[in-house]
């Protein structure tokens, strides 16, 4: 679509109400619309953001342009949660309304404090060049949702030798104070993780850049999280423009991580990191964002959805959603992602259970979990969203004897970004395959061996795509439970 500047900066209020309506019902056609998983009422959704606990539920956030699918002026939208299963629609939150915000209420974090929601944003602001100026902001939500900003920047201009390219703060309580990382760009165009202190949230030292690699990050960060997991410190990020000689990786902009033994507050780095890894093997994971609960929990979610690209239903008014809320957790030095376990509760009903060399189902619909294990090693294929011939479909290759895995989306249905590539390749370990899959309608969350890896993709199907077919060169054995809609 094609979409003016202005229109797409518009005031939400210049909006009509039939302008709604009529994406509404453009909306409610489609068939792509998911059971499960966090969708945008209308419009794009990003990045998500302020996931936290907070009054006895959990509270999310994520960026909105409700006016349409393209990347317009963005709010915080709203969402809370008593099983992480079951997400309550509260609306717009936090929208653009003053000088320090005007252009979009861009991504960011929360942490409960003194029985309110602090909420730490970045207010994107353009200049009458179309210049950005960005300005790190605070604002409170008290127990009834109610908002107040903070009249002041907490951070109101980057550090000397930093461009305007600075956001997505993340707030971390830490000793008896404060500390803030956000994403920044240096005058060089060199991708920076800035870190920040305060004892009262009202005055930021600046401590420097985080040291956590010797080697070029790009030309920018987005979406820093600064995690203390199992003892050791978890660093997740999003570095545009990076190098393929320092990472391998095929969407656009990747989501990485490194795993260090420890962060040294007075030096302001991590030590003895590991090597930098995408977070997700698929196609589509984006601006992870993650918190440790009150009991030590490590929740993460992901945007499903990547900057710069076109997808299907972009026509139909929407785009994009976010992942199953997943549990973070470090075992030997490797980072592991499950599904938290309160997503057994959209399981309806009894599960359908399978073995032999090779089985055909009919899910009827896409929405499903679908458990494997091949217990010995072996070679074998996964067609997911299969029409009857078996024509179409995503397909799941994996070989344990040489431990490798492939996702190939080429077939899948309705063709996109095709720029980067329809079959993305990983690693696995040699040792029998064990597989969690979650289907959801034009989604699908690959879990490998208890978390190991995962592999995200968007599927556009046709509406003959319902079936799964399963085939190895060994015995293997599964189950399938259908699931629920979110309530
Ligand atoms: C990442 C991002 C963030 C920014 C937000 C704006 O997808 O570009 O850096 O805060 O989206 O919506």
């Amino acid at each position: 679509e094609n979409w003016s500047r202005t229109d797409r900066y518009r005031p939400y209020k210049e909006w009509s109400e039939e302008h709604l309506h009529s994406l509404e019902k453009k909306i409610n056609s489609s068939h792509w619309r998911l059971g499960y998983h966090i969708q945008p009422v209308t419009g794009l959704l990003n990045d998500p953001n302020g996931f936290s606990y907070f009054d006895g539920k959990w509270q999310l956030f994520y960026q909105a342009y409700p006016m349409g699918s393209v990347h317009g002026l963005k709010s915080w939208y709203h969402l809370s949660s008593v099983n992480l299963i079951d997400w309550k629609n509260d609306g717009l939150k936090l929208i653009p309304d003053n000088s320090f915000d005007s252009h979009g209420v861009y991504s960011g974090s929360a942490l409960p404090i003194d029985n309110q929601l602090f909420l730490a944003y970045t207010g994107n602001v353009r200049d009458s060049n179309w210049g950005r100026h960005s300005f790190q902001l605070g604002a409170w939500m008290d127990k009834n949702g109610n908002i107040t900003k903070i009249p002041t920047p907490l951070i109101s201009s980057p550090p000397p030798g930093y461009t305007q390219e600075i956001r997505d703060p993340q707030l971390i309580a830490y000793d008896d104070g404060y500390l803030l990382i956000v994403g920044a760009q240096t005058e060089q165009k060199q991708g920076r993780i800035l870190t920040y202190y305060s004892k009262d949230l009202q005055n930021w030292q600046f401590l420097g850049t985080l040291g956590f690699t010797e080697e070029e990050m790009g030309f920018m960060i987005e979406c820093p999280n600064l995690l203390f997991v199992n003892g050791k410190a978890l660093l997740v990020f999003c570095p545009q423009g990076l190098s393929h000689e320092i990472h391998s990786y095929s969407n656009i902009y990747p989501n990485t991580y490194v795993i260090g033994q420890t962060f040294d507050f007075e030096k302001n780095e991590l030590s003895d990191l590991t090597h930098i890894k995408n977070i997700d093997e698929g196609f589509d994971i984006y601006a992870t964002h993650c918190f440790s609960d009150e009991n030590g929990r490590t929740l993460a979610i992901s945007w499903i959805g990547l900057p710069e690209i076109s997808y299907p239903t972009d026509e139909e008014g929407w785009a994009h959603c976010l992942s199953i809320v997943k549990e973070l957790t470090i075992e030997k030095e490797q980072l592991y992602q499950r599904p938290v376990k309160e997503t057994a509760q959209l399981r309806k009903g009894k599960s359908y259970h399978f073995s032999g060399l090779e089985t055909t189902i009919d899910a009827e619909i896409n929405q499903y979990e679908l458990q494997l294990e091949f217990d010995y090693s072996q070679k074998g294929t996964i067609l997911l969203f299969a029409d009857e011939q078996q024509k179409h479909g995503l397909t799941l290759s994996f070989d344990t004897i040489h431990g490798k895995m492939s996702m190939d989306r080429s077939h899948a249905g309705k063709s996109f970004a095709e720029n980067f590539g329809t079959v993305r390749e990983f690693s696995i370990e040699k040792k029998p395959l064990k597989l969690q899959i979650f289907v959801d309608r034009s989604v699908v969350e690959v879990f490998v061996n208890d978390g190991q890896q995962t592999a995200t993709a968007r599927v556009f199907p046709t509406d003959d795509q319902t079936g799964l077919y399963i085939k190895s060169d060994r015995e293997f054995k599964g189950k399938l439970w259908h699931l629920r809609n979110m309530n």
